[in-house]
């Protein structure tokens, strides 16, 4: 990352609420009175699989839905709610927005960012794509609206190395961005010609490999599960590289009754509905003690609470928490984010 993201995101982190912690009664409170306002605002919930537990139960229990960035994309888009609640981070919400500008978007805090965003500031990407017009521009959708206005593709890491597969395939050279680790994944799963932007994700940056060997030498019958943001050298550890909900299928179907899982633990929460019986192990990080600011759970997913979704709710204009993206950069952007949505389609009906 460049001198000035580490610097955005060190100043990021520094300003981060986590969400209250809240006592039984108020969480019965909130959530009561968050079931009733979705339904008198025809709001409907859209909940990262990082969230913490009380807001997937909560998606859950109120026709929302649960998934990884694709399908939240997907889900908002086709749903006919007239208003969205999205619980995640600022690019999910931006996404929602962009393919659905006819709905009211808000999110329980639009301070819940993403260390690739912030890493890939748009005028610095717009130069580095200028320096390369020979090169097809595909962006991970944890990007902003305007990075993503620059893009031929926008791509999530669930159907990542089908589409740089697919573009190798025609001939294309690529641009990458932001993620430097998932770049690199798919260029050593495709042999693609590809560039990559220099960004990473502070989460799934602290798994260290030597971690992950020695929990797996004490649990010797265990699979590993690793997010394809993490480094190379935890990656090439994995028995399944893959999205978040690539690897909720793995936990299922794998026989192995223990998991060691190299991405954010809240992902848990979903593993462990589907798979009760089995045991879910958090592949360590360099722990609190040390240079760790995520330690496994992203901090700006863990600012959506209860008490911020029942404010924004509870107000007509949102507490400010309402998403807008500028409509010209949403009409380039939606051109890119629509070639995404078909050709997740078209992978999923093969
Ligand atoms: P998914 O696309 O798998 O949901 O991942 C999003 C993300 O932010 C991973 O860190
Ligand atoms: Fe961004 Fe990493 Fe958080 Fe995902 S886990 S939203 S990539 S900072």
């Amino acid at each position: 990352m460049t001198a000035q993201a580490i610097e955005l995101v060190r100043d990021h982190l520094d300003r981060i609420n986590p969400a209250t912690v809240l006592d039984d009664a108020q969480r019965r409170n909130f959530r009561d009175r968050i079931k009733a306002l979705l339904q008198a605002r025809d709001a409907v919930l859209v909940a990262h699989y990082y969230t913490d537990p009380e807001i997937q139960a909560l998606a859950e229990e109120t026709g929302g839905c649960v998934a990884d960035s694709l399908e939240m994309a997907r889900f908002g888009k086709e749903h006919p709610a007239s208003t969205l609640i999205v619980a995640g981070v600022r690019f999910m919400g931006e996404t929602a927005k962009i393919l659905s500008p006819e709905k009211r978007v808000f999110m329980p805090t639009l301070e819940a960012t993403c260390s690739l965003d912030l890493g890939c500031p748009e005028k610095a990407f717009a130069e580095f794509c200028d320096a390369h017009p020979d090169r097809t521009v595909v962006v991970y959708a944890n990007t902003s609206a305007a990075v993503k206005a620059r893009a031929d593709w926008v791509v999530t890491s669930s159907i990542a190395v089908e589409l740089i597969e697919h573009l190798d395939r025609q001939g294309e050279k690529i641009i990458w961005a932001p993620d430097k680790h998932l770049g690199d994944y798919v260029t050593r799963q495709t042999g693609a010609d590809v560039l990559c932007w220099d960004s990473a994700c502070i989460v799934h940056e602290e798994f260290k490999a030597r971690g992950v060997l020695d929990l797996r030498e004490a649990y010797p019958d265990a699979a590993v599960l690793v997010h394809p943001e993490s480094p190379q050298a935890v990656v090439e550890i994995a028995d399944v590289v893959g999205s978040t909900s690539q690897l909720i299928k793995a936990a299922v179907e794998l026989p192995n009754q223990t998991l060691i899982v190299a991405t954010d633990r809240g992902i848990f929460y979903k593993m462990q509905q589907l798979a009760p019986g089995k045991t879910f192990i958090e592949a360590p990080t360099a722990g609190s003690g040390a240079t760790c600011r995520s330690c496994a759970h992203c901090p700006w997913m863990a600012m959506n609470g209860l008490e911020n979704m029942c404010r924004v709710l509870e107000d007509e204009q949102g507490a400010g928490q309402e998403i807008f993206v500028d409509p010209e950069i949403a009409r380039k952007a939606m051109v890119p984010l629509d070639r995404m949505l078909a050709f997740g389609a078209s992978l999923a009906s093969r």
